[in-house]
This record gives C-alpha cells, structure tokens and sequence, in this order.
C-alpha cells in the first residue's frame, strides 16, 4: 500500500492553502511561546543609553574620553544584537543590567560604571516602554487605516449591493453592501484617531524622573527628550514614575476598543457566510479545515479575532489593577504592566491584515443578498413611511394600519394591497392608494433612492461618507509620517553626536 506523509489533517481539496500567516494566526500560542520582555526592549534601551551618555557629556557630568568608549562600546553591542550573538543573560535580572554588565566586563568599572549617573532603571524601563509604545501605535495605525482603505474600496464597488440589514438577528430594513462597509472603515478611523491620542498625553521622555524623585546633577531632561523624538519631559518625577500602568492602560483599552469593531466586523461575515444566508464565500486560504469532516471550510481567522477581543479586555482590567492604589514612587508591582502590554501588542498584531485580506479575497453573492433583502418584510417600514406622506395621517395612526396590514398580508415577505386596504377601512381610512405604490414602497432600489438622511444606504450617501472617511484617514497618515519623521531626525541628530564624541575621544 502507497503510504503518503500527511503535513496536515486537512485541506487536500482546497484549491489554495492557507499561507504559513493564517495558520500561526489561527495557532494562537498553541506550539509557540513569548519571547523574553526585554528582548522587545533591547533596541529602545540601546537608544536610551546613547541618549543619556551624550546628554551626560555635553553637561560636562561625563568626560568625553569615558563616553566616546561607551558609545564605541554600545556600537559594538548594537552589531551583536543585530547578528543574533547577544543573548540576554537571566542571572542579570533584565535588560538595564545586562547591558550594563556587559560594558562593565568590556571597559571595566572605571569607565562603564559612569554611565549609570544621573538615572535609575526606573527612569530607563518607563522610557524604554514609552518609546515601544509609541511604535507600535504608528504601526498599528498604519494597519487600521489600510483596514479602513480596503473596507472603503469594496464599499464603492458596492454602493448600489442590496441587503437586508438587521437588528436583534431579524430582518430590519434595506441597506446595502457598501453602507455596512462604509461603517465599519467609519469605525476603523475612528479607532486610529483614539489611538493617535495617545500621543497627546503620553509623548513625555521620563529620562531625569530617575528613582521617582529626581537628581542633583545638572542633568538637561530636555536634550534626552529630543534625542529620542519625544515631545517634552515630564513634568513631575514622581507621578511620571508612580504611573507606570497608564500609558499602557491607555493603549490596552484604546486596543480594545479597536478588537471590538474588528470582532463585531468578524461576526457579521461569519453570518453572512453560512449556508443559511449564504451572501460570501471565503477564499480558501483564509479558512481552515477539520481533521475529521472532509467538507468543511471554517472561518476559523474570524473567531480567533473575537477571542483575541476577549483577552484584551481582561488585559486592560489587569493593568488597572497594576495601577490601583500605588503608594508615591516606582513600585516593582508596575514590572508585570510590561508582559501584559507585550502580550496585548502581540495578540493584536496580525488582526487587521487578516481581515484585509479575508474581504479582499471573498466572493460576494449578490444575487443571493438581493433575494434576501426581498423577505421577511424588510420595506415595511418604507411603505410606512411613504404611507404616512402620502395620507398625511399622524405617525402613530398609519403605523396602526401598517401593522395590521403587515399581519393580514397572506405572503410573509410583502406587505399586500389587499391587506393594506382591509387594515385601513379597519380604521375608518378612505385614502386613495394604488397598488404600484404599495409594491414600489417596498421595492428595494425605490427605498434607497428615497433615502436621503444622512450617512444613510443609499449610493450617494454612502460615496460621500467614504469622501470624508478618505479625507480622515489621508490627514491621519500625515500625522503617523510626522511622528515617523522626528523619530528618524532624533535618531540622526543622536548619530551626529555619537560621532563626534567618539571622534573626540580618539584625540
Ligand atoms: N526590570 C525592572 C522593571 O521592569 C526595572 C526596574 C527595577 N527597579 C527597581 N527599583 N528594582 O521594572
């Protein structure tokens, strides 16, 4: 008997397999574990102590020949980390110390042991943490609005798509593809803004906060400040280190919020892609099969978005709690805010893309959407409306007939005239309404072309939400590309100084 490997339990029917991204996605942390906190630190450390040794010189606090070889040594540290060959030490408590150590093993404690004066781990770890932050916020921004972009793309080319839209899981009233698109770009702007203010609060250097209560060497906060692309200093040692949880917290939640709509987004596709509604279908690669029933293609990326939702919302609890009653000062309780931020950037990390690409690559059944949206009576509310213009009668009263009309009706999916006029002689109503009307007002196109509300399902509204949803997100881009730009511009300033240090030291 031929004996064949199997790599998977599924997928030999599928016509395109899922990329090694969906299945580690979809893996969670099933066979892969986290990496070391302050391995993610590593490169924000380095940058920090470069900062803080050229801030040290230039106040005179360093002599330039002591810096020039903490600086050649942090390079040469810098080339290792890069290569792979440096490997923090768990005997050395965290990265701060390692680094330190290190140089201390390379230059002796004559010259290493002076890069510590004037800060404390206290001041470097919130830094070094304010900085992670602040890229992954520009990183993840970048993603949502690419979210928002392909979310606004297809909602154009489904401004006229009609479906039902519901609500409580029935059949409401008319909308379309492209209004429930449009939305959920609305909400991915939104999100991207939330997220960008976190920069308003939290773009502070804590370098010069130190242990908690400052220093008396004649430190300048404000070089560090800028040699690390940071807004500003903050402005109280004391608070800026006490609260060690609230950059993070805002972040988590700001996450949180984001992974909410993402799942929300989720649900509505796993719906519309089950037999029963049957309005998508997705590409192969972003499903997953089973290792026992051959026919089945699950949506398996879009559950694991809403379990992902899940724990963030336990991470911005715990992280409030890191940040409960803290007495004055740097508590070692505010270390653990560092794994669950870790834990939270990575469990976001892939969701929008994935979503990007779910959309991107789904088949979307018109037909079958258009066939929906002429059931379960979903122009009731139209014809109620047009009605109650038309007869000029109080709200309240055409709804009464409406209802009844609605219950006479012998077909489910439509109000009928007879129904209507039975409903109405009920009520003592003599209006003259013809039985075009009553079938136009429930007609699907005629109520979409009738809508005019605002930010409502009809082509036009839809095309000029996605004008200002655009204009939004091109305004956000900017900003991420300025943050980017002094981020890059503090790291080529820190540079120059580096060099000309150095050059110094070798005189
Ligand atoms: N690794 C520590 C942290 O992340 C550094 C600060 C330690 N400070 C102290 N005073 N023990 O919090």
């Amino acid at each position: 008997m031929k004996t064949k490997q199997t790599q998977r339990l599924w997928g030999a029917g599928f016509v395109q397999k899922p990329s090694d991204a969906v299945i580690g996605f979809t893996a969670g942390r099933d066979v892969v574990g986290s990496p070391a906190a302050d391995a993610a630190l590593m490169p924000y450390d380095m940058w920090v102590n470069q900062a803080h040794c050229v801030m040290l010189v230039k106040q005179g606090i360093l002599p330039v020949s002591d810096a020039a070889k903490i600086l050649e040594g942090l390079k040469h540290l810098d080339q290792l980390v890069k290569e792979g060959s440096f490997v923090l030490d768990p005997s050395k408590e965290d990265v701060h110390t390692n680094i330190e150590s290190w140089l201390t093993e390379k230059l002796g404690i004559d010259v290493a042991g002076k890069l510590h004066t004037a800060r404390s781990r206290n001041d470097q770890v919130t830094t070094d943490m304010r900085l992670f932050i602040k890229h992954q916020i520009l990183a993840f921004v970048e993603q949502m609005l690419s979210l928002s972009t392909t979310l606004s793309m297809i909602a154009q080319a489904h401004k006229d798509t009609v479906l039902p839209g519901f609500t409580h899981h029935q059949h409401a009233m008319v909308t379309t593809m492209g209004h429930v698109l449009a939305g959920f770009a609305a909400m991915m702007v939104r999100d991207s803004e939330r997220l960008l203010q976190w920069l308003n609060l939290h773009n502070t250097s804590l370098l010069g906060s130190v242990a908690s209560y400052g220093t008396s060497f004649p430190i300048d906060a404000q070089m560090t400040a800028s040699l690390l692309g940071f807004e500003k200093p903050s402005v109280n040692s004391m608070d800026a280190i006490t609260n060690r949880w609230e950059p993070e917290v805002d972040y988590v939640f700001a996450l949180s919020i984001c992974m909410n709509h993402l799942s929300s987004l989720a649900q509505t596709l796993i719906l519309w892609a089950t037999p029963e509604f049957g309005m998508v279908t997705f590409a192969d690669q972003f499903t997953t099969g089973s290792s026992l029933m051959p026919q089945k293609k699950n949506p398996d990326p879009l559950e694991v978005v809403k379990g992902k939702a899940s724990v963030l919302h336990g991470q911005v609890v715990s992280l409030l709690g890191l940040g409960k009653a803290n007495f004055i000062g740097y508590n070692r309780d505010t270390q653990w805010t560092k794994y669950i931020l870790m834990d939270a950037c990575s469990e976001v990390m892939f969701a929008p893309s994935v979503l990007a690409g779910m959309i991107q690559t789904m088949a979307v059944h018109k037909d079958q959407m258009h066939q929906w949206s002429m059931r379960g009576m979903v122009g009731a509310t139209s014809l109620l409306e047009q009605y109650t213009q038309a007869t000029y009668l109080p709200f309240r009263v055409s709804k009464m007939v409406i209802e009844k009309a609605v219950a006479y009706s012998v077909q489910p999916d439509m109000v009928n005239y007879g129904a209507l006029m039975k409903a109405q002689k009920e009520e003592g109503i003599d209006a003259s309404i013809t039985r075009k009307q009553v079938r136009d007002w429930q007609d699907p196109k005629e109520i979409l072309h009738a809508t005019h509300s605002g930010g409502g399902p009809g082509g036009a509204e839809v095309e000029q939400s996605l004008r200002v949803l655009q204009k939004d997100a091109k305004s956000m881009h900017t900003r991420v590309n300025k943050y980017k730009q002094v981020l890059k511009k503090a790291k080529t300033t820190l540079e120059r100084e580096i060099q000309t240090i150095i050059q110094k030291g070798a005189v």
